[in-house]
Formats: structure tokens, C-alpha cells, sequence
């Protein structure tokens, strides 16, 4: 969809458990362009490292896998569907054994810049709000408009497991923060395409925020 004149490409990075997906969804429904979840895509390609066994300490295995894959990711009217080699695997990639080994695919420079390729093919085709950890600053750098969505650490693990418990998950509070500090460390440490703010993003912090007021000043601001 082409936005008041030009495509509209809006970015929200931010750490595990701020809030991202969420507000990226409702944001993109509310401008009524498309929505990317760039972390969908590590997690599809993790799901398929598993399955195969590959030795996901080696690069070279995992550049050659990347190759040989193909990930789409469809804004359907039933939701937003997460395809690997045409399989949907929207549910599967949300396990937490893949959320623990994506840290494999996303430290690897070589995937990252097939990934990066894939989401700038995808997201320059219409207008689109990208949500991930390096959407501002690697992979649309040109981007309309940037957002930095921040929480609380203990805020963001009370979310994450606030929403274990809902899917019936027996999980204990302490763990999971130790979790997202454990992801925490992982994306802002990682040599390429670490987390971190473009300098010409809008911070929000949504500690103390509903989701619909975030999206709103979202929306506000461009
Ligand atoms: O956002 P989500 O938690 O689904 O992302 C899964 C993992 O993929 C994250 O832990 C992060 O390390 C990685 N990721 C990334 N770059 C992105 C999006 C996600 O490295 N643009």
C-alpha cells in the first residue's frame, strides 16, 4: 500500500518482552499496512536447525541451510502465518527450546546478512510496519520512522510470564527473568546487528504504559 504518497516503512526494535509484537500488529491494522516480524524468521530457521540436527556452531552449516530454505511470513485475515519450505509452523517456532537456541542463527554474521536481504526484499514491497532488534539500524536504515520500544527488565519477564501461565505452563517467575536477561545479553553483546537504539529513533518506554497507549503515541508521531 503506498501511504499518503510514498511507502511507509515504520521500525520498532527493542529487547524480548517489551512489548513488540503486540504493538507492532495493532499499529500496522491501525495505518493499515502490513506487518513483519523479523524474530519470526530467526525462529523459523532455528526450527528447521533442530529438526535437521545441523551443528549450529558452525556458520558454514548454517549459511547453507539458509540457503536452501524458504521462509514467508503472510498477514492473513486469520492472523499472521509463519511459513518454513510451505509448512506453517506459527505455533512451533514459540516453544521454548527454540526461543533458546536462536541466540545460534542470530550471533551468525553470514545468516544475518541472508536474513537481512529477505527482510528488505519483503518489507520494500508495500508499506509496512518491521519489528525485530536491528530493523532501524541494519536493515532499513532509511526507515520513515524509528521507534526504541523499552520495558523494565522485571516488567518484561512479569509479561513473558504472565502469558506461560495463560498457556497453562508450570514456570517459575525467577526463571524467566533469568531467561530475558540471559536473551538481554545475548542481542546487546553479539558482534553484528546487535540491539541497540538508532540514533534517530523515538524511545518509548512502555513499563508503565497500555499496549493501545503505546500504539497511539505511535501513530501520533507519524
Ligand atoms: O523477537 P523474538 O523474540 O521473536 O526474536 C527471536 C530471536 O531472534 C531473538 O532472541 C533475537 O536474538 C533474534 N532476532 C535478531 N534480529 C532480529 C529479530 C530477532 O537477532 N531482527
Amino acid at each position: 500500500m503506498i501511504y499518503k504518497g510514498q511507502i511507509l516503512v515504520v521500525t520498532i526494535d527493542g529487547p524480548a518482552g517489551a512489548g513488540k509484537s503486540t504493538i507492532a500488529k495493532k499499529l500496522a491494522k491501525a495505518l493499515e499496512v502490513s506487518y513483519l516480524d523479523t524474530g519470526a524468521m530467526y525462529r523459523a530457521l532455528t526450527l528447521k536447525a533442530m529438526r535437521e540436527s545441523v551443528n549450529m556452531e558452525s556458520e558454514d552449516d548454517l549459511i547453507a541451510l539458509a540457503k536452501r530454505t524458504v521462509i514467508d511470513i503472510e498477514n492473513l485475515d486469520c492472523g499472521v502465518k509463519v511459513f518454513l519450505d510451505g509448512e506453517d509452523v506459527s505455533q512451533e517456532i514459540r516453544t521454548v527450546e527454540v526461543t533458546n537456541n536462536t541466540f545460534y542463527i542470530a550471533r551468525a554474521a553470514g545468516v544475518r546478512s541472508i536474513m537481512v536481504e529477505w527482510q528488505r526484499e519483503m518489507g520494500s514491497r508495500k508499506s509496512v510496519v518491521i519489528e525485530g532488534r536491528d530493523v532501524g539500524t541494519v536493515v532499513f536504515p532509511n526507515a520513515t520512522r524509528k521507534y526504541y520500544l523499552d520495558a523494565d527488565v522485571e516488567e518484561r519477564a512479569r509479561r513473558r510470564y504472565d502469558e506461560l501461565i495463560a498457556k497453562g505452563k508450570e514456570v517459575d517467575f525467577s526463571d524467566v527473568l533469568n531467561d530475558v536477561k540471559v536473551r538481554d545479553e545475548k542481542d546487546f553483546t553479539r558482534k553484528v546487528g546487535p540491539l541497540k537504539k538508532a540514533e534517530d529513533a523515538v524511545v518509548i518506554d512502555s513499563t508503565k504504559m497500555t499496549i493501545d497507549e503505546v500504539v497511539e503515541e505511535m501513530k501520533n508521531k507519524i
